[in-house]
């Protein structure tokens, strides 16, 4: 007798969406709170190197395997003059940044950031300030990053000494352009109109480049849906991508609801995908526009009273969520729904990469240390290649206040043909504990290596010594329970991966 759920998770390497772009496992990196000064820029620092960039947040940037970076914002692009941040840096002015109410310093601008981004391996995605600047800013940045030389722009940067172009290939035109806190907010034909003549211009400076145009900022916002096809029906000519950004918390005590963020996140991509592709139809586009999901996380933005009562400080705190075991598994399940739509979105950017809200956090002067979320995030870069598997999920539904009836299991799994190797993912978002049969008899060989889970707990967020103690833990994988399946049994409120080598050894 056991009270335990059951489900069953099927997969086929055949039945897959086509590869994950290794650039959905991005972050982002805004001027905002102590993300650049004394997060991963901090000269002086013991750990710090001849540029002032700490040596032990890189480590951690290495170890969490994010391959791209979004920079500089966020709502700070918003009123960011570029060539404040650019040449000798005693002449850089001490700016009034209005999305944080805070003092920018400059003494960290692209020729310092790009470089940094370059040495840990991660592609860079600039925004443009499309708030208080416009066409001639962002096409000028484009020349000052990507020309090699001969223009104005892009002998300034050698005159700054870089002698060779940062060759930026992927941006942003703004952010949040829908959102009332935006410095330079716009309506969705005014915001459309000029991303379509921003984009132009940087193109014509460098035919190369990829554009992200703006979605809405959120789900909830009362325009979403007519933002999306008012923006591409201007602009979809011209761009590639459009964004995505949601933040999930748990709102007064509803665990509940709060597991079930990856299945609101699903709904959320889904209807964007259904707006672009009917602009598309009715444009008759043979292009597809696909999805930047350049900001995502675990974010208790209500506990954030709002910048306007903040004081004008220089980059103090702000904003510095400390997560939560809970908070962990629900980044890990919002891994799993960027990875099952994986044929869409090709970008995706973790908000943020160090403190704010981040999965690394520093002590000015002091250590570096992995939040709880780090761990999910660290383990899906890792291993999640290849192909991204249609995983066939057969679980009970339980009823949430915020999101309907959801699935007690989520799952998502990749497959590599190259190395032979399969990753599944799973999240138990039931209150009890969940036997899953992980049917792969469709995979000729199949041989579990590692099986690991994180189960949330009742501590709610932990500090830095807490914190030490999250790690994944073995998950016992049992291959005898039936022909072509692995049958594990997952805690309440959990979230697991589990790598398997699934070519026979030549
Ligand atoms: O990531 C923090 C902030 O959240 C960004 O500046 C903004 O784009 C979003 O509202």
């Amino acid at each position: 007798m056991t009270d335990n759920a059951v489900a069953a998770v099927t997969i086929d390497p055949d039945h897959h969406r086509g590869p994950v772009d290794e650039r959905l496992f991005g972050s982002f990196v805004e001027h905002m709170g102590r993300c650049v000064y004394t997060g991963v820029y901090e000269p002086g620092h013991p750990a710090a190197a001849g540029d002032g960039f700490r040596t032990d947040v890189a480590a951690l940037v290495r170890e969490l395997g994010v391959t791209l970076v979004r920079y500089p914002g966020g709502n700070f692009v918003s009123g960011y003059d570029w060539t404040d941040g650019v040449g000798p840096r005693e002449k850089r002015p001490r700016r009034l940044d209005l999305a944080w109410r805070s003092i920018e310093t400059n003494q960290v601008g692209v020729d310092e950031f790009l470089p940094w981004a370059a040495s840990l391996g991660l592609e860079p995605m600039m925004a443009v300030n499309l708030g208080t600047a416009g066409v001639r800013e962002a096409a000028a940045l484009v020349e000052y990053c990507n020309l090699a030389e001969g223009t104005a722009w892009s002998d300034r940067r050698r005159a700054n000494g870089v002698p060779k172009p940062h060759g930026v290939k992927l941006w942003c035109l703004g952010n949040e352009m829908d959102g009332p806190w935006q410095t330079g907010r716009k309506d969705a034909e005014e915001y459309g109109a000029l991303a379509a003549e921003a984009g132009k211009a940087m193109r014509l400076v460098d035919p190369g480049i990829e554009l992200v145009a703006c979605g809405s900022s959120s789900h909830d916002m009362p325009t979403f849906g007519y933002w999306e096809s008012t923006v591409l029906e201007k602009a979809g000519d011209v761009v590639d991508y459009i964004s995505m950004h949601a933040y999930y918390q748990e709102h007064d005590g509803d665990r509940d609801s709060f597991l079930a963020s990856g299945a609101s996140m699903d709904a959320f991509i889904e209807g964007v995908i259904a707006t672009a592709d009917a602009v598309a139809a009715r444009r008759r586009w043979r292009k597809r526009v696909d999805i930047s999901f350049d900001e995502w996380n675990v974010w208790y933005q209500s506990r954030f009273p709002g910048s306007e009562v903040l004081p004008i400080d220089t980059a103090g705190p702000r904003i510095e969520d400390v997560y939560s075991t809970l908070d962990a598994v629900v980044v890990g399940d919002l891994l799993s729904s960027l990875i099952n739509h994986a044929d869409r979105v090709k970008i995706g950017a973790l908000a943020q990469l160090v403190n704010v809200i981040a999965p690394i956090m520093t002590e000015p002067g002091g250590e570096a240390w992995r939040q709880a979320t780090f761990h999910p995030i660290a383990a899906v870069t890792a291993a999640a290649r290849g192909n991204s598997l249609v995983t066939r999920v057969t679980a009970v539904q339980y009823a949430t206040r915020r999101h309907g009836d959801v699935p007690t299991v989520s799952a998502a799994a990749t497959h590599d043909p190259a190395t032979g190797a399969a990753t599944v993912l799973l999240t138990n978002r039931a209150d009890r504990p969940t036997t899953v049969d992980l049917r792969h008899g469709a995979f000729e060989h199949w041989e579990t290596r590692s099986a690991r889970v994180l189960a949330a707990d009742d501590e709610g967020p932990r500090d830095k010594a807490a914190s030490a103690a999250v790690a994944l833990t073995r998950l016992p994988a049992d291959e005898t329970a039936a022909p072509g399946t692995t049958r594990l049994t997952l805690p309440p409120h959990s979230w697991a991966i589990l790598q398997a080598a699934v070519r026979r050894p030549d």
